[in-house]
């Protein structure tokens, strides 16, 4: 019989048979483990932060030299980081950065949070992974846990990395420890941060699994949930991001409903949200954005083609999803002509131009494409959003306008894009001439020259409403 350690190893005189096992348990719970962290992002500067205020020794890899070079002089450059919390870390020596993968040689655990994209054909592009997987081979040895972090298909932790490493001769789950967690931050949020979020688990083998446990446990303030693989982790991810764009998908149908009904749908979810159970609040807006909700789904939707089955919720919320820009655009169209305004020619603002509410992050946002559509229907463009100072939008650089009562005088229609509490929305509902609200910004607000997504300021219309 073995006793002792979790993963079964050690015997009943006390000697370990698998000195690799019990070395980096003992170092992951007195936290002397040295951790690499490949990808300093939105979750992988967090992460490291974390590791490194828990006492361990992190060492961050990213390609981008400018996040290295400020990680090492303890400059936070994502939001949810806590300043000091990195100059801190820093300063101890606990956390440094670099561009180069020889760390990896001396880590006991290597996490990975890069990039995983869809391709311009809406497929997922696990490059990033293949490409810091084949980096740290030269460097990989036994007795290391390696855990992946990005969102992506259920197996690619078995299909990708696993092959992988077992062409160096080590034995997933008895040399080196394979794990796949899936990372849940959700930015900007003020309660649940990367340090009280639960976490997910899952490895190649129990052993895997255990290992990871134990990290995160020693990490994190919040629980750890183990799953019996690494596809049920990846799973799980996915589960949860598809529910919210499939929600998400279902008001915002509800709210083009609600336009020609003249129901307003943000009173509707607020009197629903009444309900103790059963329910929970999702709200409609311009269109998808973001690392995540948008792009996660369809690597769950390219992975069951595998297996002959099309995911049909997925592509349809998609469908929803994709088409909000366009819906928002008509109704500017339709609001803008209701007070003898073209389209072509008027100058338009973008107000908060970012994916989301308290967030400076431009990726995938609806910014993008409502200025696109917007350009080639002849608008004029400018926007303000304090926390992007500068973007590229229809194809030309721009810098974040004032929002004051002379650059308001200026234009013809506001769209409330995003709805920061950073930006003075008082002000843009007295000095705007037109607002077109998508993010009831202006709920209370009762004026004729306002009118929001998801409600009746447009049933008097036919135009734009496609009614
Ligand atoms: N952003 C979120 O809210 C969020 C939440 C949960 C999960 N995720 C997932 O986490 C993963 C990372 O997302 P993110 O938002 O942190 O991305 P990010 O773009 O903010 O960060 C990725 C980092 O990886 C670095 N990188 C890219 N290629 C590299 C390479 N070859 N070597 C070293 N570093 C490299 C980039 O320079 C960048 O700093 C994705 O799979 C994403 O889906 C993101």
């Amino acid at each position: 019989m073995k006793t002792g350690c979790i993963c079964g190893w050690v015997s009943e005189n006390g000697t370990d048979e698998r000195g690799e096992c019990v070395d980096l348990l003992e170092k992951l719970r007195s936290r002397q483990a040295r951790i690499t962290v490949i990808g300093l992002g939105y979750v992988g500067l967090p992460l490291a932060v974390e590791k490194a205020r828990a006492g361990f020794h992190v060492v961050g890899i990213d390609s981008n030299p400018d996040r290295v070079k400020m990680v090492n002089q303890g400059r936070n450059y994502i939001g949810d980081v806590v300043p000091e919390d990195l100059a801190a870390v820093v300063a101890e020596g606990h956390l440094r950065a670099t561009a180069t993968f020889e760390p990896v040689a001396d880590a006991d655990v290597v996490t990975i949070c890069v990039p995983t994209p869809l391709d311009r054909h809406k497929q997922p592009d696990t490059s990033y992974i293949e490409h810091v997987v084949e980096a740290s081979l030269p460097y990989l040895h036994a007795g290391q846990l390696v855990v992946l972090e990005s969102t992506t298909y259920p197996g690619t932790t078995e299909e990708i990395i696993r092959p992988r490493v077992e062409s160096l001769g080590l034995k997933v789950g008895e040399d080196v420890f394979l794990a796949f967690s899936p990372e849940r931050v959700d930015p900007g949020n003020a309660r649940y941060k990367t340090r009280n979020t639960p976490k997910v688990v899952g490895g190649i083998t129990p052993r895997c699994t255990e290992m990871a446990k134990v990290l995160y446990e020693n990490t994190l303030s919040a629980g750890v949930h183990t799953v019996s693989s690494t596809k049920a982790a990846e799973m799980t991810k996915l589960l949860e991001n598809v529910f919210r764009a499939v929600n998400i998908s279902l008001v915002n149908e509800l709210a083009m409903l609600c336009e020609r009904m003249g129901v307003d749908i943000w009173e509707v979810i607020e009197a629903a949200s009444t309900k103790p159970f059963g329910y929970m609040p999702f709200y409609p807006g311009p269109g998808l954005g973001g690392h995540c909700i948008p792009l996660d789904p369809f690597y769950l939707s390219w992975k069951a083609k595998e297996y002959g089955f099309t995911t049909r919720f997925i592509e349809l919320a998609g469908q929803i999803n994709d088409g909000m820009p366009r819906h928002v655009v008509d109704l500017a169209t339709c609001l803008l002509n209701k007070h003898g305004i073209a389209m072509h020619g008027a100058r338009v603002m973008l107000v908060g131009v970012s994916y989301k509410r308290n967030v400076g992050d431009l990726r995938e946002s609806p910014a993008l494409e409502l200025a696109a559509l917007l350009g080639s229907r002849g608008a004029e463009l400018c926007y303000h959003d304090p926390l992007v100072p500068s973007a590229e939008l229809a194809g030309r650089s721009m810098r974040s306008v004032e929002l004051d009562p002379e650059s308001l005088d200026r234009i013809h229609l506001a769209i409330v894009v995003s709805n920061h509490d950073c930006i003075d929305f008082s002000q843009l509902m007295e000095h705007a001439p037109l607002v077109l609200d998508t993010r009831n910004a202006s709920a209370g607000t009762c004026s004729d020259h306002v009118a929001r997504l998801g409600t009746g300021s447009f049933a008097s219309s036919e135009e734009g409403t496609g009614g």
